[in-house]
């Protein structure tokens, strides 16, 4: 079991493990407001699919909480909750996990509300007990995928993850990483290779980190060795996270995990994506229309604040790629393994 948990609610406000400055300092934001939480989802405090998810339905009981406090009538409410969810969706577009979780918050109101009008304490009660269920669900169905992906592990096996899909993108535990911890206790003789993860390094300063803590060998590599490491034989396995999983098997991740796909396939070592049932986007037909997030030049042109490169250049800066679901070997959900070419049947029986 992971110690990292990113996202914890109190009674003082959300607390949130800053990621922008680990591994460095292991320092904790408090969180008031649903804006304060659109700011830190925004600015990647708090980052990783489930883990903004999480967040995103922890900055509604905020909105709740403040709603409360101004003792403001049910009718309000239910207006500012809308408002708050559609500042917090719209912070980062990529991962589905966020219009999930709000979605799921929004309707815990619809319910209450569609013939009744209760008191707003009630309101506040129901929003927080959602969301420290789908924070509760979330690592559940990591230790599940854990379990399940370790069995694809092969016995002392290399294995190279992409970004950092571990206890601190999700509720806690991780997807990718979460598989490789339940890996390692079964097996203490697997290395991990972790990419950097340019341009905001979650590899080399989130994932190595969160590795180091739990004592499981990690040996970090810039993105552009896979193709080497691998040629060298020392990878068996790639598992990474997802950021949205299309019908088709299409999936959207950190920018970079298109081309470790590739070059898993050219040297025939299986590459498996990890990923719980608030990443499936069944309503989004094929990988051609996940939304994609383009971030700022800076983060590309800068290292640690300092320009690295001319001025006057052009830079692109998309935040994901899409890795077609036929470079997918298999989809490890906490419903089972999806496995290729199968995603569109074996998706929608496992969610439908
Ligand atoms: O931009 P980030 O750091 O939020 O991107 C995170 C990733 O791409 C992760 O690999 C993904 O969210 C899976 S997390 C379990």
């Amino acid at each position: 079991m992971s110690k990292v948990f990113p996202v914890t609610l109190t009674q003082q406000g959300a607390w949130l493990l800053d990621q922008t400055v680990l591994p460095g300092k292991v320092a904790y934001q408090t969180i008031k407001t649903p804006e304060a939480m659109a700011d830190a989802i925004r600015t990647m405090v708090v980052r990783g699919a489930p883990a903004i998810g999480i967040a995103g339905a922890f900055g509604l009981v905020l909105s709740a909480r403040l709603a409360v406090a101004e003792n403001l009538s049910v009718e309000s409410i239910v207006i500012k909750l809308r408002e708050d969810a559609e500042l917090l969706n719209a912070t980062r577009p990529t991962a589905v996990n966020l219009s999930w979780a709000l979605r799921e918050m929004l309707a815990v109101v619809d319910e209450l509300t569609r013939n009744s009008s209760p008191d707003i304490s009630v309101i506040l009660d129901q929003l927080t007990e959602k969301a420290e269920a789908i924070l509760a669900e979330d690592i559940a169905a990591n230790q599940t995928m854990g379990k399940l992906g370790a069995a694809l592990m092969p016995k002392g096996a290399g294995i190279l993850t992409h970004c950092n899909a571990g206890a601190l993108a999700t509720g806690g535990y991780g997807t990718a990483l979460g598989v490789i911890r339940a890996a390692f206790e079964q097996d203490s003789t697997i290395h991990v290779y972790a990419d950097e993860t340019r341009p905001r390094l979650q590899g080399a300063r989130l994932t190595t980190w969160e590795l180091a803590e739990d004592g499981i060998p990690v040996t970090l590599v810039t993105d552009g060795m896979s193709g080497s490491l691998m040629k060298a034989g020392k990878v068996q396995a790639v598992i990474t996270g997802a950021d949205r999983i299309a019908a088709n098997g299409d999936a959207a991740n950190k920018i970079g995990t298109y081309n470790l796909a590739l070059v898993a396939k050219a040297h025939n070592v299986p590459f498996y994506v990890a990923a719980p049932r608030s990443t499936l986007d069944l309503s989004t037909a094929s990988g051609d229309e996940i939304p994609i997030e383009f971030r700022e030049e800076e983060e590309v042109t800068t290292v640690n604040g300092e320009r690295i490169c001319a001025e006057g250049i052009g830079v692109y800066n998309p935040g994901f790629d899409v890795t077609p679901a036929e470079l997918i070997t298999g989809i490890i959900t906490e419903r089972g393994i999806v496995n290729g070419p199968e995603y569109q049947v074996g998706l929608g029986k496992l969610y439908n």
